[in-house]
């Protein structure tokens, strides 16, 4: 590639910031997908180049409960780690712009998706099994591969969860390649899929203005 061209493409990508921020206005960025797709490693990334504040999920709850994710999950049960997961993402969606990266099961829940739609743009960081597996198999804190065949849990997880997550905004295939990639693959998403957005927006005031 010549040098004029590199400098070029570096340009685009340095207008790439200021015109995410515009479109964006008070919305959030909502990471969603499997435990260990990347939606923290990614969201950190993304916030720290977009000079937005990042927020983790699982953090959030873990404070405001005051116990880890498996102190509450071995005390109170699943059911109550996800009453208190639908209301601290409530309350954190009620901030905005950010980027926030939820937990795998956040988005499974219909009232947080319809919250995350009204008020964020959802990107789904799809991995296929051996991804997912090689990224989890490296630490053992997650309640629900804890004790567990990882390989059959994460396996009926996407066969449960992926037709959901897919009603997700953006779609980013999160790889086994250093996390800058994932980061600049979901920065160049959502520029084109906010200037569809502009565009659809645009396209209706003027219908409505005919
Ligand atoms: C869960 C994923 C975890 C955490 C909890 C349950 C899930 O978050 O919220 O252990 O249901 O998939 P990560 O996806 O960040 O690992």
């Amino acid at each position: 590639m010549s040098l004029a061209l590199a400098e070029h493409k570096k340009e685009d990508r340095d207008q790439q910031v200021p015109a995410i921020i515009a479109a964006l206005g008070p919305k959030s960025i909502v990471l969603i997908g499997l435990m260990g797709a990347g939606k923290t490693a990614v969201g950190k990334r993304l916030a720290a180049k977009l000079d937005l504040p990042f927020v983790d999920a699982d953090k959030e709850i873990e404070e405001a409960a005051g116990q880890s994710i498996t102190e509450i999950f071995a005390e109170h049960g699943e059911a109550y780690f996800r009453q208190g997961e639908r209301k601290v993402i409530a309350r954190l969606l009620e901030a905005g712009p950010q980027v926030l990266a939820t937990g795998g099961g956040a988005y499974m829940i219909e009232e947080t998706r319809a919250t995350i739609r009204q008020r964020g743009i959802s990107i789904w960081l799809r991995a296929e099994l051996p991804v997912l597996l090689h990224r989890v198999r490296k630490r053992n804190h997650r309640p629900l591969l804890i004790g567990r065949d990882n390989e059959q849990v994460m396996r009926n997880l996407m066969a449960e969860r992926y037709p959901i997550y897919a009603e997700a905004d953006i779609t980013v295939e999160s790889r086994d390649v250093p996390h800058e990639f994932i980061v600049a693959d979901t920065a160049e998403a959502l520029i084109r899929w906010l200037e569809c957005e502009a565009k659809a927006a645009g396209a209706k005031g003027r219908g409505k203005g005919e």
